[in-house]
């Protein structure tokens, strides 16, 4: 078996076949592989019983959809209404300083990339932002800095 195909199946398995999964699952892929490729998301599709516009319309919406390699840790941002109001762009130019980056980049030694997301759901918390599949709420500038110090250190 393709090796995309095992791991998509491995995550089937653990999250279960339903709709509501697809998130964790592209997640996991994403993890894994560093980016999502469109056999991924056709083996996703299939796996879960799903259309492959579904899953590229949820990747897409979550920035999911990388096709080139991205960093060892991929920074995704909330962008939607609530950590916005809830200073989203200070989260954004604490990171974008400290890694001298903008959005869409990748730091030289490929070790962080910058995206922006939608609602990660944790609007109760925001602002929120994800390190790979690790959720970081009620942010603040400081914390931020707290926060990569530790992952430039890994
Ligand atoms: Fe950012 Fe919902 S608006 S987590």
């Amino acid at each position: 078996m393709h090796q995309t195909t095992e791991l998509v199946h491995e995550l089937a398995e653990k999250y279960g076949r339903s709709r509501e999964n697809l998130l964790p699952i592209l997640q996991g892929v994403v993890e894994k592989e560093r980016y999502l490729s469109e056999g991924s998301m056709i083996n996703i599709a299939r796996e879960l019983d799903l259309s492959a516009a579904e899953v590229y319309g949820t990747a897409t919406f979550y920035s999911f959809l990388e096709y080139k390699k991205m960093g060892q840790f991929v920074i995704r941002v909330c962008k939607t209404i609530t950590c916005s109001m809830k200073g989203k762009n200070q989260i954004l130019l604490t990171i974008q300083d400290m890694l001298k980056i903008g959005v869409g980049e990748t730091t030289q030694d490929k070790k962080f990339s910058l995206l922006e997301t939608n609602c990660l759901g944790w609007c109760h918390k925001a602002p929120a932002m994800l390190i790979n599949d690790e959720i970081y709420t009620e942010l603040t500038p400081e914390k931020v800095r707290e926060i990569l110090s530790d992952y430039m250190k890994k």
